[in-house]
């Protein structure tokens, strides 16, 4: 990746999308302050100086139904790197990363991924993979129930080195995309647990036993039954 670098910005994934329309790829936008933000399901994204706010612009030869994928793979990067600086973190389904124990009320939410995608008939035109990480900013500032790098360890991330190690571990992923799902099995905390998915077609409750290509959540229900997800929000029960 090309890496374009800003104090401050609106929002990366808004300056990664000027790029794509200018007909760039590979470049990661990143920032250490967002003031316009955006997170999923039209949510806002708090973006304090002191973090790190990224936006990978790519253009992978892939039909638009694999670009979940790549949400798996940004999901992994961020929890080896984090991992890799002592913090105990985790994917919750989707593509969140938490800190600490997953169950209710448990785990605190470290970083957000939000994925845009512009698709041709049968392949993706761009690709826009929006990551939020709430690195050296203090709790407080941060939204209920989110947690940062440095709170969790006591002291200040390299943010430099950080961001490094997440593009070379996506890179790494992007470039052998049938290791994905591998990675992100070995550092989901979501698979065992038992949850409740609020998708577009209702809710599903039941034990996350797998997740399957390109980012589906398999679910058994309590009647033996295996649903597969592949939309929604998804919490933790227990
Ligand atoms: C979520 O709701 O969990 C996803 C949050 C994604 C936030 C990131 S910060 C970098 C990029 N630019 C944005 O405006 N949003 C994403």
């Amino acid at each position: 990746f090309d890496v374009e670098y800003h104090d401050s910005i609106g929002s990366t994934n808004e300056r990664a999308r000027e790029l794509a329309s200018e007909g760039r790829e590979d470049v990661a936008v990143v920032a250490d302050e967002q003031t316009a933000g955006r997170g999923r399901l039209d949510r806002g994204w708090t973006g304090p100086a002191g973090g790190i706010y990224s936006s990978l612009l790519l253009r992978p030869d892939v039909p638009p139904a694999h670009a979940p994928v790549y949400t798996l793979a940004a999901a992994v990067a961020v929890t080896r790197a984090a991992r890799e600086v002592g913090i105990d973190a985790s994917i919750k389904w989707p593509n969140d990363v938490l800190v600490g124990q997953s169950g209710e009320r448990g785990g605190k939410k470290l970083c957000g991924i939000l994925t845009e995608m512009e698709g041709e008939a049968d392949r993706v035109a761009w690709l826009i993979v929006g990551i939020g990480i709430n690195a050296n900013v203090h709790a407080e500032v941060l939204p209920e129930g989110a947690t940062s790098l440095q709170e969790e360890r006591g002291e200040p991330v390299d943010r430099r080195v950080f961001t490094q190690r997440l593009l070379e571990t996506f890179d790494e992923l992007r470039a052998d995309p049938d290791s994905i799902l591998d990675a992100w099995r070995e550092h989901a905390a979501t698979l065992g647990q038992r949850v409740r998915v609020d998708t577009p077609g209702g809710e599903v409750v039941g034990e996350a036993v797998d997740v399957e290509f390109p980012g589906a959540l398999i679910v058994e229900t309590d009647d033996g039954e295996r649903e597969r997800v592949t939309a929604g929000d998804c919490e933790h029960l227990r």
